[in-house]
């Protein structure tokens, strides 16, 4: 008999950290006309599922939420009306599950999976069929479970505005899951890459991963001019995929060419709000500042044919956790053990 209950987590609210993380079960969700129900094989973490519970994240929320935007899995059932998915196809989530392509609207900006809709660290969910993509034929399910925010988010930062060209420059900060898909992609189209990092072993790894340049953030704290040296003639860096936020911005400042792309993603580094760049820096740099909200199911699914077609393996730390470990898995990614994304197996 097919089975009615599955084991979920939960984030009660944001006032708990991952004290407010909890692990039960509930009923499998029915299916509706247009919908699809999936059992999920693995499930990766970001940097967002961490501070939602410790209530910093600044997007709308909805609690209690299953956590987890990233999930990769089978389709089990499909309601009457679906036309893009069939039984045993494999898929991944959509991050905002109202972005079907083109710019983000202020409506599609709040159906974050994992934020606002019930996301993936679940054994099943049910999507409206709009809400996923097939999985890339090449990779394996914890593969696939990596792609829906981190590597969306730099296919959108270098390919949704202006494209990176072949022969450009990619700076890449530290060695997260964003930085490395844009490495990698970066890699693909025959770009050079400069990366940052804050450990010599790490550096290492992404000297191996393809990096043409690695610079110590920590040992130099001026890195933005030493990658400006770093680059033909010294023009500087055509696109910043810029995770570190305020701490990191002004450096990101100091190596951007003119025309460049500097695409505001997150602040992992954290830093002083009073030394932020303001907007007028645009001007007197000469780039485009552009904040970078995941992207289209229409831009995800063009990031699968190129994950095919260029047979890219996302990177994946070397520990995995069950379902059950998802709490530590927290814990370790908190402490920036991990290199590249860190994927959970689902049974
Ligand atoms: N806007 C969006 O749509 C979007 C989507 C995805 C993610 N994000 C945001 O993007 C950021 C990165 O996400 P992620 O999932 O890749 O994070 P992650 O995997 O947790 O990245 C961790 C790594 O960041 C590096 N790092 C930390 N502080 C740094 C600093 N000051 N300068 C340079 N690197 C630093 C460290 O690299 P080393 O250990 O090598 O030093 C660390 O291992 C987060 O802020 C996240 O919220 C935004």
């Amino acid at each position: 008999m097919a089975p009615t209950t599955m084991k979920q987590w939960i984030v009660e609210g944001k006032d708990k950290g991952f004290d407010g993380l909890s692990f039960g079960e509930a009923p499998i969700p029915k299916v509706g006309e247009n919908e699809v129900l999936v059992k999920f094989q693995a499930a990766s973490l970001n940097y967002r599922d961490l501070i939602i519970p410790k209530g910093l994240y600044p997007f709308p929320l909805r609690f209690p939420v299953v956590p987890g935007s990233d999930g990769a899995g089978e389709v089990v059932e499909v309601g009457e009306k679906v036309s893009e998915f069939k039984k045993g196809d494999k898929v991944a989530t959509l991050f905002n599950q109202g972005h079907q392509y083109g710019d983000v609207t202020l409506q599609a900006s709040q159906t974050g999976l994992g934020g606002v809709i019930d996301g993936a660290l679940r054994q099943y969910g049910v999507f409206n069929e709009n809400g996923l993509v097939k999985s890339p034929s090449n990779l394996n399910a914890l593969e696939a479970s990596t792609l829906p925010c981190a590597a969306l988010t730099s296919w959108n930062a270098l390919f949704g505005l202006k494209p990176l060209k072949p022969g450009q420059t990619v700076l890449v900060q530290g060695t997260g899951g964003v930085s490395m898909f844009a490495l990698q992609f970066a890699k693909a189209v025959g770009a050079k890459v400069i990366a940052t990092t804050s450990s010599p072993e790490k550096a290492e790894k992404l000297k191996k991963l393809g990096a043409d340049h690695v610079i110590n953030y920590k040992t130099d704290p001026n890195w933005g001019e030493t990658a400006r040296k770093l680059t033909p003639n010294g023009v500087g860096v055509d696109h910043i995929v810029e995770v570190g936020g305020s701490g990191t911005l002004k450096q990101s400042l100091k190596c951007i060419k003119f025309e460049g792309v500097v695409s505001i993603i997150g602040f992992l580094g954290g830093g002083d709000p009073k030394e932020q760049p303001v907007a007028l820096d645009a001007l007197t740099h000469l780039c485009t500042i552009r904040g970078v909200y995941v992207g289209s199911k229409a831009l995800m699914n063009d990031m699968v044919h190129a994950i095919e077609a260029n047979d890219i393996h996302p990177v994946l730390d070397e520990k995995v956790f069950s379902l059950e470990q998802t709490r530590e898995a927290y814990d370790y990614m908190m402490a920036q053990k991990h290199f590249g994304k860190l994927a959970i197996q689902i049974a």
